[in-house]
C-alpha cells in the first residue's frame, strides 16, 4: 500500500472518536476543539459537571457530534464508565488524549514527593 494511503488514514479525523481528558479548559479544551472543527466527534471529560455541560452546550451549536461525561481521571471506575459511554454513543473509541497528569508542582524535580510521584502516575495511567 502507498505511504499516501497510510497518511491519508492517518490524517483524516472526520468521524473519528476522540476522548479529550481535562478537556474543560486549558489546553484539553482547545484540543478539543480543534479536533471538532475537522470533523471527529468529541467526549469532553474532566471532574466539573457544570462547566462541561456549559462547553458541551456552547461547543454543540456548531458540531452536534460531542457530549461530555464528568469524572476523575485517577479513579480506574470512572475511566471504565467514560470508556463504556463513549461506546455506547459513537460506537467506538479512535483516540485518546491523555491531558491530564504531569507533575502536582512545577519546579525542581527533587522537591516532588512520593505522593507526587504516585498521584502524576495515576492520572496519566
Ligand atoms: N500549561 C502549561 O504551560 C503546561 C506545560 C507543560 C505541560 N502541561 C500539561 O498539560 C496538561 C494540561 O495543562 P493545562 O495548563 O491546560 O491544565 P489546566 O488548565 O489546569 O486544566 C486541567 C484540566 O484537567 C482537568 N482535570 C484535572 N485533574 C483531573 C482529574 N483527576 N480527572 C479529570 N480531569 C481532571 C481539569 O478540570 P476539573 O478540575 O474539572 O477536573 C481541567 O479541565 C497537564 O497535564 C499539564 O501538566 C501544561
Amino acid at each position: 500500500m502507498p505511504i499516501s494511503t497510510y497518511a491519508d488514514f492517518f490524517m483524516n479525523l472526520k468521524s473519528r472518536v476522540a476522548l479529550i481528558t481535562g478537556s474543560s479548559q486549558g489546553i484539553g479544551k482547545d484540543i478539543a476543539i480543534s479536533l471538532l472543527k475537522t470533523g471527529a466527534k468529541v467526549v469532553l471529560r474532566s471532574r466539573r459537571e457544570k462547566t462541561l455541560r456549559q462547553l458541551q452546550e456552547k461547543l454543540s451549536k456548531e458540531n452536534e457530534e460531542i457530549f461530555y461525561a464528568p469524572g476523575d481521571s485517577t479513579k480506574e471506575a470512572d475511566v471504565q464508565e467514560i470508556i463504556s459511554k463513549t461506546i455506547k454513543r459513537f460506537g467506538k473509541l479512535d483516540i485518546l488524549v491523555n491531558n491530564v497528569g504531569g507533575a502536582i508542582q512545577y519546579g525542581d524535580i527533587f522537591y516532588l514527593n512520593a505522593e507526587d510521584w504516585i498521584n502524576a502516575f495515576h492520572s496519566m495511567l
